[in-house]
């Protein structure tokens, strides 16, 4: 058997560097002018399409590096369905149109520095601040080719179906279940999200946790806002020195190590993955092994089958006496009940909890035993922080979501890139360069049944392939295929031979 691939994040992350994908704030909003860049190049459309360029916000396309890179590249215009005026006879020949504009809907009050970084994109922008009802965005959508929306704003499968120009959909979001995925990828609709612009959001708060937790800070501060005065050192610990055991060394979790090993902490941490540590952290073989040893347990695993309860009366018996516990992951991988009763016994010094098994839809008033009969225990024990699934709840983040969504739409729709998409196939070509005057790309969402590559070959055929990659994901399908020598005349038979191959779901020529 061979061994167990170790994922090595050191590339990404390192203590004294600052993280790449997080947006250093440099300005009084606290958010860098960067993250949506006004390269020179990004009015043209001009995006990398290189998978060696993250998508990431800081992937900037206002780099040196990218910049260089996409001086050569050049700007493509779509050859697409219905929406697009079909071709106009000049004198007897048939010529392809330059498109019309594309048309974005962003709903749900969206960044404007995402709603402007489109528009110098070229696109038509629409941005509303309200989420949309089903019946609203059946009325509204069919005219758009996109839309971007946050959580509120439900994408049904009568959503897609009533939309048949639809090509992409950015959830500025982490989530995605507001979408019918399945749904829009048999449509050829692709959707993106951003799950991890907020990692490091979370592992802030957790340093911001654990100091305060073992500093009973919470509550000495409350005390005092009723006008009690209790100057007290019994129970309050330095962190320097003590043992942080991080559950899920995934993005958060790893960072949560950096940050953790610069306050003199020493780290453990439990992962089902083999996982290359950073700095002097350490990887131990069971959970056990992490809750027995830790003076601080922080979870980041996600919420699966395997997590869900993954931690309950019989793990919190396993943990030092005295030891605190953190969970900003999801609310379902903790019995909250048993977590109550190892305060209320002292086993435990104290605990953070961000998220909760049912959480209310709105602000307000509604924290209460609604939610779980624990809820009315737990607001009344000494040194638990609660909070309301704040964790990755910052300016820095947002803005990331909304740099990250709106540069993988738009890598998308000028490019053909699917890389970073929750329904679709990753497929990404390097770029078409200025020199390439007669390139065009062919962008193919079809069926992955048998036999597709072979139709599309013998239409492709009398022109030469310089570059094509296909993928599929379940039931779907993409290719995308550079192809030489192809005149402008050319472009609309080649469309129609392709859309019209049995598999086909939607087929976009850009050239
Ligand atoms: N509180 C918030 O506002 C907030 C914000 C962002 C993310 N989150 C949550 O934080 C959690 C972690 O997010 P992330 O971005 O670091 O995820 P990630 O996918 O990058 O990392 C998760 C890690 O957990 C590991 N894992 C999976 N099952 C495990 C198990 N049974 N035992 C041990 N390790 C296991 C995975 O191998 C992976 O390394 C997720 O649940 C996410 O939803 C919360």
């Amino acid at each position: 058997m061979s061994a167990p691939k170790t994922i090595n994040r050191r590339a990404s992350v390192s203590a004294s560097e600052p993280i790449r994908n997080i947006p250093i704030p440099t300005n009084p909003r606290g958010v860098p002018e960067s993250a949506f860049s006004t390269s020179p190049t990004a009015n043209t459309g001009a995006l990398s399409t290189s998978p060696r360029l993250a998508t990431s916000p800081s992937a900037s396309l206002g780099s040196s590096f990218a910049d260089r890179h996409q001086r050569n590249v050049r700007t493509l215009h779509a050859y697409l369905p219905n929406s697009f005026p079909v071709p106009e006879e000049d004198e007897g020949v048939a010529t392809p149109t330059r498109q019309g504009k594309v048309k974005l809907l962003l709903v749900e009050n969206i960044s404007l520095d995402a709603a402007n970084f489109l528009k110098k994109q070229g696109y038509e922008v629409d941005h509303l601040t309200k989420a949309l009802s089903e019946a609203e965005l059946i009325a509204k959508l069919p005219e758009y080719h996109a839309i971007g929306i946050r959580s509120k704003t439900k994408i049904t499968a009568k959503v897609i179906d009533s939309c048949p120009n639809l090509l992409a959909i950015g959830c500025f979001c982490i989530g995605t279940n507001q979408v019918d995925l399945t749904h829009a990828a048999k449509r050829g609709i692709v959707v993106f999200n951003s799950p991890f612009s907020n990692s490091r959001s979370v592992a802030e708060l957790v340093i911001g946790e654990i100091i305060s937790l073992s500093r009973q800070l919470i509550d000495r501060a409350s005390e005092l806002r009723a006008g009690i005065w209790n100057k007290v050192s019994k129970g309050c610990w330095e962190i320097r020195g003590k043992t942080l055991g991080i559950v899920g060394y995934g993005h958060i979790g790893s960072q949560l190590s950096v940050l953790a090993e610069s306050f003199g902490m020493s780290v453990i941490y439990y992962d089902v993955l083999p996982i290359m540590p950073l700095g002097t952290a350490r990887q131990v073989d069971t959970l056990d092994e992490l809750l027995n040893n830790a003076d601080f347990v922080s979870l980041h695993v996600p919420e699966i089958p395997d997590t869900i309860g993954m931690i309950g009366a019989e793990q919190f018996a396993q943990m030092k006496d005295g030891a605190f516990f953190i969970n900003n992951a999801r609310g379902k991988v903790v019995d909250l009940a048993a977590l109550a009763d190892a305060i209320e016994s002292k086993k435990l010094a104290g605990a953070a909890v961000d998220v909760f098994p049912r959480e209310p839809g709105s602000n307000g008033p509604g924290f209460n035993e609604d939610l779980g009969e624990f809820i009315p225990r737990l607001r009344l024990l000494p040194n638990l922080i609660m909070t309301p699934h704040i964790g990755g709840s910052t300016e820095e983040a947002q803005r990331a979501i909304g740099s990250e969504v709106a540069t993988a739409l738009t890598r998308y729709l000028n490019f053909g890139t699917s890389l970073g998409s929750v329904n679709f196939p990753e497929v990404d070509l390097r770029a078409i360069s200025i020199d390439d005057e007669r390139h065009i790309r062919v962008c193919h969402v079809h069926r992955n049944e048998p036999g597709v590559l072979r139709a599309i070959n013998a239409i492709l055929g009398s022109h030469n392939i310089e570059k094509q990659f296909s993928d599929s994901k379940g039931d779907i399908a993409y290719l995308m295929a550079d192809i030489s020598g192809v005149g402008i005349e050319e472009v609309k038979d080649i469309y129609e031979a392709i859309k019209g191959t049995r598999a086909n779901i939607l087929t976009r020529l850009l050239y």
